[in-house]
């Protein structure tokens, strides 16, 4: 088994017998904010996971009361004041590696577990992962506009993405927290549940992936996720594109064996179960 122990400062990784990483921001004693070193570590520790055939699926979580606290307000934007142009747009670009080209198209399915505080920059890797699951009294907020930026990063893109316009515009202008709950309601998250349960459950939703073919859940998640940004023709042609691939790709031959159960063996409603693998 591939050990993560003491690797990173700002980041840890515990990997359970059922397959699940959970990939932790470290920082509790300043609430998870992400600093350069974070964001590097977090790279990292995504590219070392995706690669480990023992980790079926990735949750991210947060040490301590915090899921995030957005981005490092010293680390990240202070004391990178006044470096070269060059400097800054590394650490921007460091922070978007992971949280909008690694993290957002992993190759694995993403499941954030939002423990606690999630301000500003946090959305990213939020809206970054492929569900989220909340406890009710997280508490949530745009914050950017409270210390004098709009946000930054890709983060109203992000909340355009699964937040209706009005809603958003009314956090991002306000600064207004909203709890787990409501961002629930909002559709930020797939759900929210006790605070006490919420481990139980983020596992609960896994372990429905883990049980699915990894090949065919990569292909429809990526194939979703693009697919908002092309033209109906160009989807018809990709998602098309992306069958075909995942057949292809799939050394299980789920599609075969999904048919053959339904329409030979008559042992499974694809409608109301899986199939056999
Ligand atoms: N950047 C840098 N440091 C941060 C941070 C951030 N985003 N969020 C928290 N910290 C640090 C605090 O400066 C403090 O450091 P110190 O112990 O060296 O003084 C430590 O983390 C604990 O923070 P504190 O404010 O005492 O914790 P809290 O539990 O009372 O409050 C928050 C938690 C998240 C409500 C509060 O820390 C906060 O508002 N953070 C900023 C959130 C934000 O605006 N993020 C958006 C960035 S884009």
């Amino acid at each position: 088994m591939a050990s993560y122990e003491n690797r990173w400062q700002t980041v840890r990784v515990d990997l359970d017998d059922q397959g699940i990483g959970w990939l932790y921001f470290n920082r509790p004693e300043k609430r998870n904010a992400m600093s350069p070193t974070l964001n590097r570590e977090m790279l990292e520790a995504l590219n070392d996971l995706e690669l480990d055939e023992q980790v079926k699926v990735v949750v991210l979580t947060g040490e301590g009361t915090a899921w995030s606290a957005g981005m490092d307000l010293k680390e990240y934007f202070r004391e990178t004041d006044g470096k070269s142009d060059v400097v800054q747009e590394r650490v921007r670009r460091d922070a978007s590696n992971w949280q909008w080209r690694v993290l957002r198209f992993y190759g694995k399915p993403t499941i954030a577990m939002v423990n606690g505080w999630c301000f500003g920059g946090a959305f990213s890797p939020l809206v970054a992962c492929d569900l989220a699951v909340a406890a009710e009294d997280a508490v949530f907020g745009l914050s950017e506009i409270n210390w004098g930026i709009p946000p930054g990063n890709l983060v109203s893109k992000a909340l355009a993405d699964t937040v209706g316009h009005r809603k958003a515009l009314e956090y991002v202008m306000t600064g207004d927290t909203f709890t787990g709950r409501q961002a629930a309601e909002m559709g930020l998250v797939n759900y929210a549940v006790p605070a006490a349960e919420l481990k139980a459950r983020t596992v609960e939703l896994a372990a429905k992936l883990l049980d699915k073919n990894p090949v065919i859940l990569r292909a429809a998640k990526h194939g979703f996720k693009r697919c908002r940004e092309l033209t109906w023709e160009q989807n018809e042609d990709y998602l098309y594109a992306k069958v075909d691939q995942s057949i292809g790709r799939d050394k299980e031959k789920g599609r075969e064996k999904g048919m053959s159960q339904f329409l030979d063996e008559k042992s499974i409603k694809p409608g109301l179960q899986a199939y056999r693998r």
